[in-house]
């Protein structure tokens, strides 16, 4: 049976640890339990953030790295609105490059793929610092070789589309698990009662993006997505899409959005989630308030389908890196 997406993992990891105000060397070491103090930081205020990122393997055996630096921005951000100590873009870049190299076997063919997953995390053992930032931390990446997160890229999927916030107006940009764990319920939830995919949140109507990936709303010659104002996920993916649609003519509107809009747009249009494990994934159907809504003719769209092939096409060298996305190691 295959495992479960992101439960196997290489034999490496990579390491580095900040205290009194310096970075340790990067360490590449056997992947193994970590050793926190039962008080640290991170296991009681939540002081952590992540990336996940994707190194594919060519026919010709080569590998590459996605928007590696797109990727460590985002952590930075993420490292800065949490109070942890920010890892300069050079540590970020050797400590993800060396992991990738000592895992250069484990990269799976197309369409499978290195999953990275970057990790900084507070760790000084002090129970009475929740209005301190955590002064020790531990970076360390570790590696999953993954095929396609949704199983099949033909399956259209289900949301349910809920009134509410996924996190906070200012957090949603952060990749921190506290969002992750302040949406579970509801996604839960929509998985028992709704036999939803995901949920796709729309607080006050204003329809943002699911509990793991952005949203686009997709037709003949246009795109339409919430733009980025901190309260969601800046994708590395939806950026890539973007550029890429514009580059191939799609009007790229980036606006904010209601429900009945997003309902007007559905009937002859399409609708897809954007993200790293996700890549595109098209939608099939909308549940809102008691009602199912089909997303065109309920199938995978033309649209859809057409950017997801180019994007994995320049992922996987088929189609030409024109926006000098890859990193060759
Ligand atoms: C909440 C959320 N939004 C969007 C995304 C898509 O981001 P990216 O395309 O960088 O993977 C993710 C993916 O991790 C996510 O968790």
């Amino acid at each position: 049976m295959t495992k479960a997406f992101g439960s196997t993992f290489t034999r490496h990891m990579g390491v580095s640890g900040y205290r009194d105000g310096q970075w340790s060397p990067v360490e590449m070491r056997s992947l193994g339990e970590l050793h926190l103090h039962p008080a640290a930081h991170v296991l009681h205020y939540g002081s952590s953030c992540f990336e996940g990122l994707k190194a594919y393997r060519r026919e010709d055996g080569g590998v590459h790295i996605f928007r590696l630096d797109k990727h460590i921005e985002r952590m930075q951000n993420s490292a800065r609105l949490l109070c942890l100590p920010v890892p300069d873009r050079e540590l970020l870049d050797e400590i993800i490059c060396r992991l990738v190299h000592a895992c250069r076997d484990d990269v799976p063919p197309a369409p499978g793929a290195l999953y990275l997953r970057p990790v900084l995390s507070g760790v000084d053992p002090n129970i009475g610092s929740a209005s301190r930032p955590a002064s020790e931390a531990l970076l360390y990446v570790i590696a999953s070789p993954v095929g396609d997160y949704f199983g099949n890229s033909q399956t259209p999927l289900r949301l349910l589309v809920e009134d509410r916030m996924r996190t906070t107006p200012e957090f949603g940009q952060v990749k921190t698990g506290g969002n992750y764990a302040a949406a579970l319920r509801r996604v839960v939830d929509a998985k028992q009662n709704f036999q939803a995919d995901q949920v796709l949140f729309c607080p006050d109507g204003d329809v943002q993006e699911t509990g793991a990936a952005n949203f686009l709303l997709l037709q003949d010659g246009a795109i339409l997505t919430k733009p980025l104002d901190g309260s969601i996920l800046p994708g590395v993916t939806r950026d890539s899409l973007l550029r890429l649609a514009g580059s191939l003519g799609y009007r790229i509107e980036e606006r904010n959005f209601g429900i009945d809009d997003m309902l007007e747009w559905i009937a002859g249009g399409e609708a897809a989630l954007s993200g790293t494990a996700a890549v595109l994934a098209g939608v099939g159907a909308l549940y809102h308030d008691a009602e199912e809504h089909h997303v065109g003719n309920g199938k995978v769209g033309a649209h859809t389908s057409r950017l997801r092939s180019l994007l994995t096409g320049i992922q996987t060298g088929s189609e030409a890196d024109d926006f000098g996305w890859l990193r060759k190691l």
